[in-house]
């Protein structure tokens, strides 16, 4: 299973100060280095974190970048200029402190269908974040997506009984996903003590990890933090 790691933490404790450090390429860089298998940043329409040129700096390394961003004409025309590896289509709202709940695929069906077709054409794998709901997987099929990332932010928030609900929706998502042809990946609120339950799931390829691995890095530093996430993947 990869781990792709989401830097925006990195650029936004820059913003906060607008210093030139620290900086998430170089972040990106020490991710890899330490067995991170992707990364992946969000460029927000409001430009909280991630800026223009992190993403055009960051594109034209030879790695395997997943451009998070919502399904937006601006978006879309950078990431088809870019062409990262990959693109995650998200929701975005801008008073949201995060990504809040998966993208409503099966409502917006003939518009989401022409921004999978142009970043395909762009040669962008596009994935689509949603909840783990069958008619929202479906929907992703419909619309020519080859990857879905299941939202395990509820799964995170939860406990007891509520949280092994959502594990079993996440379970059956993943294999009605598989069943269809889709890659699966999931995200959102990993945790090294929530994440095992989620690498039990056969058909998940892989995990983005953001909030927790670069709150770890504040106390053992980014290539630890990542080789220790990567640690419990594996075991
Ligand atoms: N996947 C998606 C689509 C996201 O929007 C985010 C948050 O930016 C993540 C994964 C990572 O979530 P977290 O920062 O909670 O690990």
């Amino acid at each position: 299973m990869n781990l792709g790691v989401n830097i925006d933490h990195v650029a936004t404790l820059r913003q906060a100060r607008l210093t030139p450090y620290p900086d998430p390429v170089e972040a990106a860089k020490i991710c890899l280095g330490a067995g991170a298998d992707s990364i992946t940043a969000h460029l927000r329409e409001d430009r909280r974190h991630i800026q223009d040129h992190d993403m055009e700096k960051l594109a034209a390394m030879d790695i395997h970048l997943n451009m998070e961003m919502a399904a937006e004409n601006e978006m879309v025309m950078i990431c088809e200029g870019l062409k990262p590896f990959a693109c995650c289509l998200v929701p975005e709202k801008r008073e949201e402190l995060t990504t809040e709940g998966g993208l409503d695929v099966a409502s917006h069906i003939t518009r989401l269908k022409s921004v999978v077709r142009k970043l395909t054409d762009a040669d962008v794998r596009v994935s689509m974040f949603i909840d783990p709901v069958k008619a929202q997987i479906e929907a992703c099929k419909t619309i020519g997506a080859p990857v879905v990332e299941l939202h395990t932010g509820h799964y995170a928030n939860l406990s007891g009984e509520a949280q092994a609900k959502e594990l079993d929706m996440i379970v059956n998502g993943a294999k009605r996903a598989a069943d269809l042809g889709l890659i699966v990946h999931a995200g959102h609120g990993l945790t090294v003590e929530n994440t095992p339950a989620i690498v039990a799931i056969p058909e998940v390829e892989e995990l983005n990890v953001g909030h927790a691995i670069i709150a770890d890095a504040v106390f053992k530093g980014l290539k630890q933090a990542v080789i220790d996430f990567k640690a419990v993947m594996r075991r």
